[in-house]
């Protein structure tokens, strides 16, 4: 997690942004209201750079199909990359190397190991800060919980469940990652996984495959993370933080928190007696969003705050690579400091 040490203002940083789907233009809506002025833009689909311009007001002599090009001639200050995976280490690489100072580069960070590694290496050589938006310790579904955690009133965290449904594990397990590294303040060392064989449409073409399934990622620290992401069902996202003296099941789609706790008096009977009387509460929380905590993320890396870098983007770009390894070995433990993980085989993630 890097921060700097002199902070810089937003406000009239000369940004481009490169890809304008659906995520790239809450890059451009982020910047625009962080005070940043969109200098340049680059997606090679047209109807992209036409939406940028009718729905977003960006000016045609900004928009371009080469991304190169436009590096070159705009000269950025800062670049957010929000083409999907294959694009990302090229782009970082490219733009480390023509001295953009602030990179905030889209999940997943990479499509392998050795391609994150040298982003890193190339932002490191030319003093560029790297951030990975996994934006998780920027929302509130997340800060609430991590307030609780350790408390009087729920004890120590025992594990998380997340029951997903049809989320794709690269397009979403990868943010699960990041929220166990902070959430448990320990980063996963190992995992198992199992994924189903039938392989669905992807929703961002058919050049990309992500698989469905199930992954148990699990820390030194103790706490645990079981991962459900089953095709077989298509309704939900509800996480389960199980704690010492009690749970608490967050609703994420629906900004909903549900927290059951020992009452006090209870509190230090032993874990067996798991049926003793409880407070409760429900809270309602921000539905996710994408844009507030992405602006969080540039925020943080700007004034000198931590932030998601390219170590927490290499970290969950490692839980996937690992439970691939995982899963074709049929279920068996892989530890992501396993010096067999393969950092050259590309992966088909979005
Ligand atoms: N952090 C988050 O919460 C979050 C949420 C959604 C998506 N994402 C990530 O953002 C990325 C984009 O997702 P999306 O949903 O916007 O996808 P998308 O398919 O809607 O958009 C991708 C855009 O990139 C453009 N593009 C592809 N290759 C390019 C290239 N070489 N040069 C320039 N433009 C190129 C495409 O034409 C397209 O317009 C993905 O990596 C995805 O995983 C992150």
């Amino acid at each position: 997690m890097s921060s700097r040490t002199d902070p810089v203002t937003a406000a009239g940083l000369r940004i481009a942004v490169i890809g304008l789907g659906r995520m790239g233009m809450r890059h451009v809506q982020a910047a625009r209201n962080l005070g940043m002025t969109v200098c340049g833009v680059a997606d090679t689909a047209a109807q992209a750079l036409r939406s940028a311009q009718a729905d977003h007001g960006v000016a045609a002599s900004e928009c371009f199909t080469d991304a190169d090009e436009m590096l070159a001639s705009v000269k950025p200050q800062a670049l957010a990359i929000a083409t999907t995976a294959p694009t990302h280490a090229r782009y970082v690489q490219a733009a480390a190397r023509l001295g953009v100072r602030h990179i905030l580069c889209e999940k997943a960070m990479a499509t392998s190991l050795g391609d994150a590694e040298a982003m890193i290496e190339a932002c490191r050589r030319s003093g560029t800060d790297l951030a990975v938006n996994h934006q998780m310790r920027f929302m509130a579904q997340y800060t609430r919980v991590k307030a609780l955690i350790g408390s009087a009133e729920l004890g120590p965290l025992s594990s998380i469940l997340v029951a997903g449904s049809n989320f794709g594990l690269a397009m979403n397990a990868s943010h699960y990652f990041e929220m166990f590294r902070y959430i448990a303040d320990a980063p996963v060392r190992g995992v198992q996984a199992w994924f189903e064989e039938a392989q669905l449409a992807n929703p961002r073409g058919a050049q990309f495959e992500d698989r469905s399934g199930r992954i148990l990622a699990w820390s030194e620290a103790g706490p645990s993370m079981y991962v459900d992401f089953s095709a077989a069902s298509g309704w939900g996202m509800q996480i389960v933080y199980i704690c010492r003296h009690g749970q608490i099941v967050v609703d994420e789609l629906n900004g909903d928190m549900r927290i059951a706790a020992r009452q006090a008096e209870y509190r230090d009977l032993p874990t067996s007696r798991y049926g003793m009387p409880v407070d409760r509460q429900q809270i309602a929380i921000e539905p996710a969003d994408t844009v507030m905590p992405t602006m969080a993320v540039w925020s943080a890396m700007l004034e000198g705050r931590p932030y998601p870098d390219g170590a927490a983007g290499l970290h969950a770009l490692t839980c996937l690579v690992a439970a691939h390894a995982s899963h074709e070995a049929g279920g068996r433990e892989v530890r992501l400091d396993d010096p067999s993980l393969p950092r050259d085989r590309q992966f088909k993630w979005a």
